[in-house]
């Protein structure tokens, strides 16, 4: 049977008023775009929407993960919108697009890819997930509670194909290398790793039952690629859901409270994670506070299912009030952080400002220091 991709490639190119929101012409640019490859055959489906200032083109194909022709349709597309935000002199305008020439993959490129290549079950219920103004490493805490924590996943107990456990792949972002830690045997291990946000982000995790793939995260990090401050790696991630995987319910009932994670104000931040429905889906307070969005969609015969004019059906989770109190926690905390101003902890440690403007700052001390 032929396997179908899902594929959620997504770049800062541009923003309306300094880093807040995706504006209409660069929907559009991109909608026509993908309009055009779906006519074409390329790809079966998509949906475009925005984290923020992140344009976000979700694709369904049958082209396999890390398609040059799929990446490179990403490429053209982001590449198109960052000249029309050139024009119209948008904020930004093409800062993930981080080198000229497209080069077969767009990984190490600038923008934040997750991909997850399936044989499509009866019915394969998706929760796609992408955030603003935070890094990849955000998704650790609440990948860790959907597929390895029994007080969030009833099913980890309940359901035979779960209690197995899963394999997590994590990534280590400063020596480049991965390491697979099963659960539920070796859940303290992957917590020691994930823990450390700055360095470790989870990659990828399969059903351990089976090796069936579970869910795929971004792991870009801008500053590595780039050797400085080139904003956060906004990302995304994949995760399917139900008979056998966590409920739809499971894989966003972490999100009923907020948690803080790395980014914010100039990426130089802890900021609480704040789920919104894509109405919100627009950074504000001190260019945040960090965001989340959720969407709920159906794979069906290689597409997104759509209604009845074709439209792609999307399930707007955070838009839910059973998400009010997560957001109202993160604004209490939010209002707790920035009284801190530039303090720690609410500022990030030195070896994350290590990748901002500060050392410049710095740097225009050091001729004054005299030896104490
Ligand atoms: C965070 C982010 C913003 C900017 C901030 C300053 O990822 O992109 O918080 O860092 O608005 O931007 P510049 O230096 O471009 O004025
Ligand atoms: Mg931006
Ligand atoms: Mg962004």
């Amino acid at each position: 049977m032929v396997k179908t991709t899902v594929s959620m490639i997504k770049a800062d190119v541009g923003s309306l008023a300094g880093h807040t929101v995706v504006p209409e012409p660069l929907f559009r640019i991109a909608r026509e775009r993908l309009a055009e490859a779906k006519e074409a055959g390329l790809i079966n489906s998509f949906y475009v929407f925005n984290a923020g200032d992140d344009l976000e083109l979700l694709m369904t194909h049958f082209k396999g993960e890390n398609s040059e022709e799929i990446h490179g349709l990403a490429w053209d597309t982001f590449k198109a919108a960052a000249d029309r935000a050139k024009e119209l002199k948008l904020y930004g305008a093409g800062q993930d697009l981080l080198v000229d020439a497209f080069s077969g993959n767009v990984k190490g490129m600038g923008p934040g890819v997750a991909e997850m290549e399936f044989e499509e079950r009866g019915s394969d219920p998706v929760v796609v997930f992408a955030a603003d103004k935070t890094e990849p490493a955000a998704f650790n805490y609440l990948l860790y509670k959907v597929f390895a924590d029994p007080f969030n996943t009833a099913g980890l107990v309940i359901d035979p194909r779960m209690v197995v456990g899963f394999k997590f792949e994590v990534l280590d972002a400063i020596e480049s290398k991965t390491v697979v830690l099963k659960t539920p045997e070796e859940s303290y291990s992957l917590l020691a790793l994930i823990g450390t946000t700055e360095r470790y982000m989870i990659s990828r995790i399969w059903r351990a039952e089976d090796d069936e793939i579970a869910a795929a995260s971004s792991t870009t990090k801008l500053s590595l690629i780039a050797g400085k401050y080139v904003g956060k790696d906004d990302p995304v991630c994949l995760v399917r859901g139900q008979s056998g995987f966590p409920a739809m319910g499971e894989i966003t009932v972490p999100l009923l409270h907020t948690y803080l994670v790395a980014g914010w104000m100039r990426g130089s931040h802890w900021g609480p994670f704040m789920p919104v429905g894509l109405k919100d889906s627009r950074c504000t307070v001190f260019d945040g506070p960090p965001r989340i969005v959720a969407l709920g969609i159906q794979i069906a015969d290689g597409k997104l299912a759509s209604d009845d004019e074709g439209r792609p059906m999307i399930a707007d989770i955070f838009a839910d009030p059973a998400f009010d109190l997560a957001r109202r926690e993160a604004l209490e905390l939010a209002s707790h952080l920035r009284r801190m101003g530039e303090f720690e902890p609410a500022r990030l440690g030195p070896a994350a400002m290590e990748y901002t403007t500060l050392p410049q700052v710095l740097k225009q001390l050091e001729p004054r220091f005299r030896k104490a």
